[in-house]
């Protein structure tokens, strides 16, 4: 007997994403991290490919199994990060779920840094690339279609919506990460999602889902997307 043929919607489609948090280094053996796992955007990634898109996954340091059948590129800094997503395209789908570190240390110890009768060593912090800004306003590459993550602890709609503008993306997926949630670290994730609708920015709050479901839900949009603009 023949099996139905499994449905493969975003065939031929390239799908970029960013996961994990970013590792900053301090000195040799210390640097600045953040509590993301990776989850999200691993779960992204696996379905993507689920769906037949060509998936290439930069990431953070995490500890996860990398997907099954995907390009997967293990990198630490944020500059890493970038040098990676630009080196990856042209792509359909870009999607940034990575948690970057905001700041890099400017003063990175060539060694490491020692206790002295002087007090602690000044970190001096400078502010990371922006990923996702630079993508979304890239002229010719732009992927046609940029979704990015928006991890807040409070006014979580409010600033999610800033967040679209300010970066030029397409889609916000807006997380609230405040302590009690447990989302940072958890298995499970409360969003919204944001998007511009003729003009309008429209705001479509997803009921309380594991990861994986917040996963599929998005690549489903995804696939809805391509379908009506033919992307
Ligand atoms: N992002 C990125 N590069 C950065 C910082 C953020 O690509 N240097 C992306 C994240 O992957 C996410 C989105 O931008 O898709 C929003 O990240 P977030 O940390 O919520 O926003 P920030 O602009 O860094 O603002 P803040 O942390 O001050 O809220
Ligand atoms: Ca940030």
């Amino acid at each position: 007997l023949l099996r139905p043929p499994v449905p493969r919607p975003l065939a031929g489609k390239r799908v970029l994403i960013t996961a994990g948090p970013t590792h900053e280094p301090i000195d040799p053996v210390r640097y600045i991290a953040n509590r993301s796992s990776g989850k999200q955007g691993f779960a992204i990634a696996a379905a993507a490919q689920a769906a037949g898109a060509e998936v290439i996954l930069v990431s953070g340091p995490v500890d996860l199994d990398d997907p099954d059948g995907v390009t997967v590129k293990h990198v630490e800094s944020a500059r890493q990060m970038l040098e990676h997503v630009q080196a990856s395209l042209p792509v359909d789908i870009a999607i940034f779920a990575a948690a970057v570190a905001d700041w890099r240390v400017a003063n990175e110890g060539e060694q490491k840094l020692k206790k002295t009768s002087a007090g602690m060593p000044p970190l001096q912090l400078v502010e990371n690339p922006d990923i996702l800004a630079t993508i979304s306003k890239l002229i010719g590459k732009r992927p046609p279609l940029v979704i990015g993550f928006a991890a807040e602890t409070e006014h979580l709609i409010d600033n999610a919506k800033s967040k679209l503008q300010r970066k030029g993306c397409d889609w916000i997926v807006a997380n609230d990460v405040s302590p009690a949630t447990g989302v940072m670290g958890g298995d499970r994730n409360t969003v919204h999602l944001i998007s511009r609708k003729n003009g309008e920015i429209a705001v479509d709050s997803w009921p309380v889902m594991t990861k994986e479901q917040v996963a599929t839900e998005l690549i489903a949009h995804v696939v809805k997307s391509v379908a009506d603009k033919s992307l």
